[in-house]
């Protein structure tokens, strides 16, 4: 595991839009997977930015997001659907057909999660997974207590989760109880990780994945056990972590 501190959001940012367009440029149709939430998105407008100036060409890339509320269709403000094609898949040129997020309003979700799986592995896994963390310590929505070898399926939200999101709904009842999440085994199938936590309210959590033992109460702790998995803080995040990490 490579831990990398940056002085501030903005640095660590670019810093996660290189090491994707590494990827991109050496492998032009890779298989890139998508989180969603506050901290990906000045990847997102560095990686924009690079599609509009450099001609970072994403024309051939697949993509899997990581997870969807149960519920909320594609068209709703707070699906994680809209969220990508606002914040990214719209600006830059990404084919439609490569894109894959877990489908919220799925009759047959276990019908649904097994062929997410499938899509996955057909398309012959993930490159470059870029996960954000919970204060809690989950990854997409595998909350504590999570199997760390589970796979694609439905979830219930943790009480704190749902707390931390209301802020984006008309009203705490409205924030959906389930959502659609890859599993923490699927995760961990990804050829690389990119962790990213930005601020003082992932310093704990970051603590507990970096230094902590691994466990199923934070389910981001498995990236102890990755390969090749870059945990990529500003100083914020970092806060809370004793050994010193190099540049
Ligand atoms: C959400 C998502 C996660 C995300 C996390 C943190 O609930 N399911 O994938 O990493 O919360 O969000 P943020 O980056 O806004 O702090």
């Amino acid at each position: 595991m490579l831990v990398l501190i940056r002085d501030d959001y903005e640095t660590m940012s670019r810093e996660a839009a290189r090491r994707v367009a590494t990827v991109v440029r050496r492998k032009p149709n890779c298989v890139l997977g998508f989180a969603t939430g506050s901290t990906p998105l000045g990847l997102y407008r560095e990686l924009i930015r690079m599609h509009r100036e450099e001609g970072l060409d994403f024309s051939k890339v697949t993509t899997f997001n990581l997870d969807e509320y149960v519920g909320l269709p594609p068209e709703h403000d707070q699906s994680y659907h809209y969220f990508m094609w606002e914040n990214l898949f719209s600006h830059i040129n990404v084919d439609r057909r490569f894109v894959h997020i877990p489908h919220g309003m799925a009759e047959d979700v276990e019908g649904f999660c097994a062929w997410y799986e499938r899509r996955i592995a057909e398309a012959g896994g993930i490159d470059v997974q870029i996960l954000g963390i919970g204060a809690n310590g989950h990854i997409a929505f595998n909350e504590p207590s999570s199997s760390l070898g589970s796979r694609t399926r439905i979830k219930p939200l943790a009480g704190t989760t749902r707390e931390a999101n209301a802020r984006f709904f008309a009203s705490p009842d409205e924030v959906p109880t389930h959502a659609i999440t890859m599993g923490v085994g699927t995760i961990m199938e990804a050829r690389k990780l990119l962790l990213l936590a930005s601020g003082d309210a992932k310093a704990d959590a970051i603590a507990r994945t970096v230094e902590g033992p691994i466990s199923a109460m934070v389910p981001a702790s498995i990236v102890q056990l990755h390969r090749d998995a870059v945990v990529l803080l500003d100083s914020a995040a970092a806060a809370g972590l004793t050994l010193h990490y190099p540049e």
